[in-house]
């Protein structure tokens, strides 16, 4: 009997991402809960931030609006869990966009490609694929370029997707900019002193999505996990603690940031679909490129060069989404277990999404304890 439960549990957040995943007949899109529609849902919340925490110019450095002017909001039965609606000055999504195209895929960062091309082949994909991508036309089937190929990129702490953990000896230096972005996002959401240690980013294309899972690989649960999206919008499914709670279905938006801290650190989430932007523009205007952030700067070369560019990243954000995850690895005063190589491998079992889930929940349980009480 319980088994019985159990598996029809588990269907309830499995049967939802096939149902938002499918193709034919496409899902009806219309019950999901949107943030930026002034519509009423009784999970909806207003969070508060915390105005004071950065300065209006730490902000605006980071390309974000004052905080006195974000739109942020919360779930009710989802503690942590915190949606603000795109913060972003003008300008500036076009910024971290281009970013995620052009500079964070360069070596020393890692990246699905990776795997199985050489370094060689792997060199500068944004170079590799300018071309390609900017004489493509539209709906019709052409070669892919490696820019199109690109599933993901991971930053600092590079997550090791075979052991599930992240390792001392495979860190390379975080970028700079997104570390700033992500602190001043933090401190406004109440958390001072995080450190941005590891990324991951995340290509997704009109076919993609992401599968059920858990951000557990990260040594301290109390620092939250901070996600920024560009381009095209998806459908996110908000879970539970336990694979078999039924999970609240959301749009994320162009310019959008999720924080997951509290008891949600560790909800299960994914993204079965990606749908084009509700205002039905090839590119969400929010993520327009605007000149003015440039407009002071006298090189002309630069601006043209600059132009250029975003015609390649808007060509590839027409059917494209960017999500950047931000996360802190390791916590004040923690520091990275001593294990051998095949230590590591075996160690990597109980965080398997395919265990008996009660056995999981109480293992949860018992991190998230342990976070609340550290410092
Ligand atoms: C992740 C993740 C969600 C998204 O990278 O862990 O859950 O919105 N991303 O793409
Ligand atoms: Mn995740």
């Amino acid at each position: 009997m319980a088994a019985a439960l159990l598996e029809q549990g588990e269907d309830a957040f499995r049967r939802l991402f096939k149902y938002y995943k499918r193709r034919q007949p496409p899902p009806d899109l219309s019950g999901i809960v949107d943030f930026s529609r002034a519509q009423q849902y009784c999970k909806v919340l207003i969070a508060p931030l915390n105005v004071t925490s950065i300065s209006d110019q730490d902000a605006c450095k980071a390309g974000l609006q004052p905080v006195c002017k974000w739109k942020a909001y919360s779930l009710d039965g989802y503690p942590g869990f915190m949606f603000i609606l795109d913060p972003f000055l003008p300008g500036w999504q076009c910024y971290w966009a281009k970013q995620c195209l052009k500079i964070y895929p360069r070596k020393p960062n890692v990246c699905n490609l990776d795997l199985h091309m050489s370094p060689e082949e792997t060199k500068d994909l944004w170079e590799q694929s300018r071309e390609q991508l900017r004489l493509k036309t539209p709906g019709k089937r052409e070669a892919k370029s490696l820019l199109e190929k690109l599933r993901w990129v991971t930053l600092g702490y590079h997550y090791n997707w075979e052991t599930k953990k992240y390792s001392p000896d495979h860190y390379t230096a975080f970028p700079m900019d997104l570390a700033y972005l992500s602190e001043q996002v933090a401190a406004a959401c109440g958390f001072q002193q995080f450190k941005a240690e590891a990324g991951i980013l995340n290509y997704y294309r009109f076919d993609s999505s992401l599968g059920i899972h858990v951000d557990e690989s990260e040594m301290d649960y109390s620092k939250p996990l901070l996600s920024f999206s560009f381009g095209q919008s998806a459908v996110f499914l908000l879970g539970g603690l336990k694979r078999q709670d039924p999970p609240l279905p959301m749009f994320i938006h162009s310019g959008d940031i999720i924080i997951m801290s509290g008891k949600s650190r560790l909800f299960y989430h994914a993204v079965p679909r990606i749908v084009p932007n509700l205002e039905g523009r090839a590119i969400p205007s929010c993520l327009e490129h605007t000149t003015t952030r440039y407009n002071c700067s006298a090189d002309t070369s630069y601006r043209q060069r600059d132009e250029g560019d975003w015609e390649i990243c808007a060509k590839y954000l027409q059917s494209s989404r960017v999500n950047m995850t931000v996360r802190q690895v390791v916590g004040v005063g923690q520091s990275f277990p001593v294990t051998s190589d095949t230590e590591m491998i075996t160690d990597s079992q109980p965080y398997s999404y395919h265990q008996d889930p009660k056995e999981e929940n109480e293992h949860k349980r018992q991190k998230l304890e342990a976070a609340a009480k550290s410092p």
